[in-house]
């Protein structure tokens, strides 16, 4: 089983960065040795996690963390994406841990010393306790709170870092964690949703500054995620639902960067639903990036809905990965291309892009054909989006191997690499070697 892409691809080319991608509380397990976070907190809340599983185990990366970086290196990669555990770098006081930037230091050494670009994550959704007990993203004093963090770890990494990100998906953290509550911190209010989007925001912004300042040869930027919105019909209800759940998703968090406002949804919110946002706010938010990240996993289709504006329709029998996410990779191009359109972007990384299948481990094989496929037909739609135009200079696979999917705990694989939790076993699946194998084959 192979991935193919156009003989004339630019993603032959070894310009092209390939990568895996992975996130410290899904992988890391050692929680004794950091602060309590709010997925910690989640987890221990009943019901909130499909499986009743937490982070204290995970992949037990903490201490195999060399393993793993033999792992990466075995698969040929250019570059991996990880992400700082801000409760293991920091301590209450607001001064460092030095056990926990040991453990950073001591790795991206390693991964340089074999030739594999560090992208950083300074945000993967691990927000200490003790901050969320302040009031979390809703306070807005988080945002300065996250600058300081991200002012002293990067003084200690110094020039090791290839690509600092300020953030993963601010989407996730404002609306699945304050707006609906599916992700930690669980609270859930409109209200909410919105407050703790612009304080993000205004964290990317603040942290930007800092990077620029402390890391000026690095790529510094941001990695949003986006679910393109398609209408289910062509009627003009349906093609205006499709446009307002498209500026109420994705459009909210990448048009303050570039625009200097949010999108015009923010008209129809009822006044207490809409943000506070001081003068300046949007210059500190649309500060340059370098790049900008994408997260690419499936689309949605809505209809619309006279009480909420727009409603989600169920794609029945369409092809689905195993999170029941549609399989539908035109959406990747039309994606790119269509953010193409509308912004003046920096060169694009697709920092995330995977899927989650049914693995099983038969003979010490997992053979996860879907999952190449799936693979091998998002490339392509990157491919095609870069024929007509688009600069995607850099591909991260979601993921280098199985790990903690948040709210379904265990119950969903993502890996190219089988992990077996009961022994901390890792097994390349079909997938790695089809990855593996073609990067090899660039030139
Ligand atoms: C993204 C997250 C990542 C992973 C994938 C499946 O939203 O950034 O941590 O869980 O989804």
């Amino acid at each position: 089983m192979k991935i193919m892409l156009p003989a004339n691809s630019k993603m032959h080319s070894t310009a092209f960065t390939f990568g895996v991608a992975t996130a410290s509380f899904q992988i890391e397990g050692a929680v004794a040795a950091r602060l309590p976070c709010i997925w910690d907190t989640f987890c221990a809340t009943k019901g909130k996690i499909r499986d009743n599983s937490n982070g204290e185990q995970a992949c037990e990366h903490v201490k195999l963390w060399r393993e793993d970086i033999d792992l990466i290196e075995s698969l040929g990669v250019d570059a991996y994406r990880l992400s700082i555990s801000w409760p293991r770098v920091m301590q209450k006081d607001g001064s460092l841990n030095p056990q926990g930037v040991q453990f950073y230091t001591d790795l991206l050494d390693e991964l340089i010393r074999r030739g594999i670009k560090p992208f950083v994550t300074l945000y993967h959704w691990d927000l200490p306790q003790h901050i969320e007990d302040n009031g979390g993203w809703l306070n807005r004093q988080t945002a300065y709170q996250f600058a300081d963090y991200a002012d002293k770890i990067t003084q200690e990494f110094g020039d090791r870092v290839y690509s600092y990100a300020t953030f993963n998906e601010p989407f996730c953290s404002s609306y699945l964690g304050y707006e609906i509550g599916v992700h930690a911190p669980g609270l859930a209010k409109k209200a909410y949703g919105r407050q703790s989007a612009h304080h993000l925001l205004l964290a990317h912004g603040l942290a930007m500054k800092v990077l620029q300042k402390n890391s000026p040869n690095s790529q510094n930027g941001i990695v949003l995620n986006f679910t393109p919105c398609y209408s289910a019909t062509d009627s003009v209800a349906d093609v205006q639902a499709a446009d307002k759940a498209d500026q109420y998703f994705n459009q909210w968090y990448i048009k303050p960067l570039f625009d200097r406002c949010y999108p015009d949804i923010i008209n129809d919110f009822a006044a207490e639903d809409v943000p506070i946002i001081e003068d300046g706010d949007f210059d500190i938010i649309a500060q340059p990036i370098d790049f900008l990240g994408i997260n690419f996993y499936t689309r949605a289709v809505y209809k619309a809905d006279t009480e909420n504006g727009f409603s989600q329709v169920d794609m029945a029998g369409k092809p689905k990965t195993d999170m029941g996410w549609e399989i539908y990779p035109q959406a990747f191009t039309d994606l790119l291309t269509s953010l193409h359109a509308l912004y003046p972007l920096p060169p694009i990384y697709i920092t995330e892009n995977g899927a989650a299948m049914d693995d099983k481990l038969l003979d010490g094989k997992v053979d996860d054909v879907d999952r190449v496929k799936y693979y091998a037909a998002h490339l392509n739609a990157v491919n095609d989006a870069i024929e007509q135009g688009v600069n995607v200079v850099g591909y991260f696979a979601w993921s280098l191997m199985d790990n903690f999917e948040w709210a379904e705990g265990y119950l969903k694989r993502f890996g190219i690499v089988y992990v077996d939790y009961a022994n901390q076993q890792r097994t390349l699946k079909t997938s790695a070697h089809a990855y593996r194998d073609f990067i090899r084959a660039r030139k």
